[in-house]
């Protein structure tokens, strides 16, 4: 297992500026930071992954929102995967491999019983798979389906965002559910990806003039 060194410093990239539209590199800062002593409790996770979302530009943002949005000096919001390095805690010992919502930064310290902290079993998916299909995206996919969703077998459903890391579950898990998934991505490329990779009954690209019309099409007829 890894050694720590002395003058280890954790990088964190810092929220230093609200943008306006999209996001220049003075939003960020990016900053070194002693790694504290642990206290009990608590354990010190290497990041290998950081997830990068677009739910991240709305916290920028001060409005209000079902999220409190992130403030000037804040560590950037995100979830990563990693390993642990160090624990004081009875419930991870070192090299398990955890998800844990603390944003950007190398080296995270955080109390065993923090809210977002989860072990991961990498039998279920590569350590990344575990910001993508097997984590968060996943399951925002799989529990918005199924649980709020709740469609029957035989029914068309429609996806927008459907290459993207949410849209292209939803389209995969609708499949195996026995549903007639129709996927809307923007551009031809995206759309044969839905369709022959993802396996997708139809894709339409919404950039192209026809849309709305092909929209109606594939979900009146068929
Ligand atoms: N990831 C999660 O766990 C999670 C959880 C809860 C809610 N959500 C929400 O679910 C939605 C999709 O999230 P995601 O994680 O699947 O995102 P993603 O992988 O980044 O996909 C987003 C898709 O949005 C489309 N898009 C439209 N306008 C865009 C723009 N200006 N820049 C970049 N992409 C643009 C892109 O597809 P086209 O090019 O085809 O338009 C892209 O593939 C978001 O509204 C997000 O906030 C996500």
């Amino acid at each position: 297992m890894e050694r720590m060194e002395e003058n280890m410093k954790n990088q964190r990239m810092l929220f230093a500026k609200r943008p306006f539209g999209e996001p220049e590199d003075e939003c960020f800062q990016l900053d070194e930071a002693d790694i504290p002593e642990l206290e009990d409790n608590q354990i010190l996770v290497k990041v290998c992954w950081l997830s990068l979302d677009p739910y991240m530009r709305g916290r920028m943002n001060d409005v209000k929102s079902y999220v409190a949005p992130m403030q000037i000096g804040d560590v950037m919001t995100g979830e990563s995967t990693g390993i642990v390095v160090k624990s004081t805690s009875e419930k991870f010992t070192v090299g398990d491999h955890v998800a844990v919502h603390k944003g950007w930064q190398s080296y995270i310290v955080c109390n065993d019983d923090e809210e977002r902290l989860m072990k991961v079993n990498l039998d279920n998916g590569s350590l990344s798979a575990h910001l993508g299909v097997v984590g968060m995206p996943g399951r925002t996919a799989y529990f918005g389906l199924t649980e709020v969703g709740k469609p029957l077998v035989g029914e068309t459903l429609v996806v927008a965002a459907a290459s993207g890391a949410v849209g292209s579950a939803v389209g995969q898990i609708a499949k195996i559910l026995g549903l007639r998934a129709v996927g809307i991505a923007g551009g031809p490329e995206k759309c044969q990806y839905v369709k022959n990779d993802l396996g997708f009954d139809a894709c339409i690209d919404y950039k192209a003039e026809n849309f709305e019309e092909e929209l109606m099409l594939l979900v009146l007829v068929g």
